[in-house]
């Protein structure tokens, strides 16, 4: 895991194969096995935009390792009085181990990355959220024992959760299916990636049916239709999106085994009925418990242990 020592995750793609695996082999090493980091280690969470799971999990995970974690909610710094990322950048740097950012433009994370030489990880910006990924490929290898071959089903809004689950199941060998309205595509730079990284091996379907996306698949997978920041277009969005919500009618179309995900926050008689959130396939109470779990391993694979 050396090879992770000091470096960014700004999108999951940064991760080779081999590497992500490792993370993962790790994750699930340190959920019977106490680890501590090499020494008191500082993480800066700077959030831009509410988070339940990814700060507190991120939080625990430093607690448990032995490490420290600064709140550095822009309200209460100089970022919301406009200070420019290159110097915030330059100066929290000489007081962090490393920095977790979460933001609305890719571009901003980047500029952090650019400016910080301390290790900069993506908490969520509009385009990623691979933390999220790590500890959903994390549940699927815990309720199937394997991923290569297996075929996952996102179903909604073509988003940050939708774009970082296409790369992780192209870098795992799962197929992947993105079923969204039409003009709700996934980022279409991210779907070229994913393709090169699957090759003629694996599958990158993207399609507007999300019945013929759900038949036989082993994952079915959703988020909400509106993502933080589109708080204006929800009430025009709940119309469109209404054919793409995981109900009861369309797990039977998956695999009698079908497990069925979703990154919370959910909003049901949205996205997810309350049927299927709170019925015999969920699993998404596991997942978010994997969120302290694979980020612990990232944490860990990043900065290194005694
Ligand atoms: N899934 C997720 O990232 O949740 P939070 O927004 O609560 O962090
Ligand atoms: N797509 C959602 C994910 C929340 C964890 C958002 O960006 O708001």
């Amino acid at each position: 895991m050396a090879a992770l020592i000091g470096r960014d995750l700004l999108g999951l793609a940064d991760l080779s194969p081999t590497e992500l695996q490792e993370v993962l082999q790790l994750a699930t090493q340190l959920k019977s096995k106490q680890l501590k980091l090499r020494c008191n280690k500082v993480l800066g969470l700077l959030f831009s935009k509410a988070s339940t799971r990814t700060r507190v999990s991120f939080t625990v995970a430093m607690y448990q390792l032995g490490g420290q974690v600064i709140d550095l909610n822009p309200n209460v710094t100089q970022v919301s009085r406009g200070e420019p990322v290159q110097d915030t950048a330059r100066v929290l740097e000489r007081y962090l181990d490393i920095l977790a950012i979460r933001t609305f433009a890719q571009q901003e994370l980047e500029s952090f990355a650019h400016y910080a030489k301390i290790p900069v990880i993506n908490a969520l910006t509009d385009l990623e959220h691979p933390c999220q990924i790590l500890a959903d490929l994390l549940t699927v290898q815990e309720c199937f024992g394997n991923l290569a071959g297996l075929t996952l089903t996102y179903v909604g809004d073509g988003n940050n959760v939708a774009n970082s689950l296409m790369l992780g199941c192209a870098l795992v060998g799962m197929n992947v299916r993105i079923a969204t309205p039409n003009g709700y595509e996934p980022d279409s730079g991210i779907v070229e990636q994913a393709r090169a990284i699957a090759g003629n091996k694996t599958e990158v379907l993207l399609t507007h049916d999300p019945e013929l996306a759900a038949k036989g698949s082993n994952v079915l997978y959703t988020d909400v239709w509106a993502s933080m920041g589109q708080e204006t277009e929800a009430d025009d969005r709940l119309p469109i999106f209404q054919p793409y919500q995981i109900s009861e009618q369309l797990l039977t179309l998956a695999d009698p085994e079908a497990i069925v995900l979703h990154c919370l926050p959910a909003h049901r008689g949205e996205e997810i009925t309350e049927a299927v959130i709170e019925g015999s396939r969920s699993r998404v109470w596991e997942q978010a418990e994997n969120r302290l779990h694979a980020q612990k391993a990232l944490l860990v694979s990043i900065l290194g242990t005694d």
